[in-house]
């Protein structure tokens, strides 16, 4: 399939995480299509930009509702893969998608939104296992239908969780929060990079109806260990104001929904780890399959913060 350079729909493809995908479909080659809300008089700037920005690279836009069902379908019938990357609030609103999916007949690979911890092979605190649950939700119904997919599990966005986490545009604040005792693993992944192997996961024979879990060993570090590798690039040394695990727990029960989800991520993510379970030898990995895709390192991402530091972050987490 990756001859030919199949057609790829991106729903969400204007999104954090969707307007990389749709970058990558480009840039790989591929005829690329967006299924995005119709422009409004609120439409920001930004997002106008975007749209203009993703056109001149060659994507074609297809305006339109999720509840429209009949110009899903039309746009369907267009192409061979389609992948989701829709807000986490929209994520049940994929089965509209699906069952498009089910009528035009023609699709070869359907990836849903998910790009985060692998969702059935984790059980979390209560808030984030219901983020989850839902999420799991979309897997079933994808299986249950016969629709050829993959799962993606891209662990932590870096540049996102990076800049939570060392808050590097703040040279005065030597202040850093580390969660547990820092020493957990978590899995950072370059936005740019999870996009280039999605675009490439999603065209594999080999991934069909598979996980596929992105691990690079050189992306896998502890809070103190990525600490310990930003005092070095920028010369300062910071101090570590550490939050207890049983702090994190009291405020997922405690903080009022949604606030309680992302604490409940972070103490997945950064006191439980992302490594929590073993690769197994049956198990995909995007860096052991796609082994000349030379993937940006944190250490590399560090550089580039150094010279370039991010806007802010917020604690969104999807
Ligand atoms: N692992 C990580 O670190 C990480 C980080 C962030 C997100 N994620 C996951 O990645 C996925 C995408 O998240 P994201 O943050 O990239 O999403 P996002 O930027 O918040 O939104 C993606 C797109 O969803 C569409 N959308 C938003 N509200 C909508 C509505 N009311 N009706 C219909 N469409 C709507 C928009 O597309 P249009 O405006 O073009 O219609 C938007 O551009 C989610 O599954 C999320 O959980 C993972």
């Amino acid at each position: 399939m990756e001859n030919e350079k199949s057609k790829i729909l991106i729903f969400g493809g204007t999104g954090y995480i969707g307007n990389h995908l749709a970058r990558a479909s480009c840039l790989l080659g591929h005829p690329t299509y967006v299924y995005a809300r119709p422009l409004t008089p609120q439409t920001t700037p930004s997002k106008l930009e975007l749209h203009k920005e993703l056109h001149s690279m060659g994507t074609t836009f297809v305006l339109g509702e999720l509840e429209e069902h009949e110009k899903i379908v039309s746009a369907l019938r267009e192409v061979d893969i389609v992948i989701s990357a829709l807000a986490y609030p929209q994520v049940l609103d994929q089965l509209k998608i699906i069952d498009a999916i089910k009528v035009a007949g023609n699709i070869k690979r359907f990836l849903p939104s998910e790009y985060g911890s692998e969702e059935d092979r984790i059980t979390p605190l209560p808030p984030f296992e219901a983020f989850l649950d839902k999420k799991r939700k979309i897997r079933r119904v994808v299986e249950a239908a016969g629709i050829p997919y993959t799962f993606v599990s891209a662990n932590c966005c870096a540049s996102y969780f990076v800049n939570y986490l060392l808050h590097p545009h703040e040279k005065g604040d030597d202040n850093i929060v580390v969660y547990g005792s820092g020493e957990a693993k978590a899995v950072l992944n370059y936005e740019e990079d999870i996009a280039t192997y999605t675009i490439k996961v999603a065209n594999d024979p080999r991934t069909c109806n598979r996980v596929v879990i992105y691990r690079p060993p050189k992306n896998i570090l502890s809070q103190l260990e990525l600490i310990s590798l930003w005092e070095k690039k920028t010369g300062r040394s910071f101090n570590k104001v550490y939050i207890s695990e049983e702090e994190i727990v009291k405020l997922s029960e405690t903080l009022p929904p949604p606030k309680d989800i992302p604490v409940s991520i972070l103490h997945s993510v950064f006191i439980k780890g992302q490594t929590v379970f073993e690769l197994r030898e049956d198990d995909m990995e995007a860096s052991r399959l796609y082994p000349d895709h030379e993937y940006t390192t944190i250490d590399q991402l560090l550089d580039i913060f150094l010279v370039n530091p991010p806007m802010p972050a917020t604690a969104a987490f999807g």
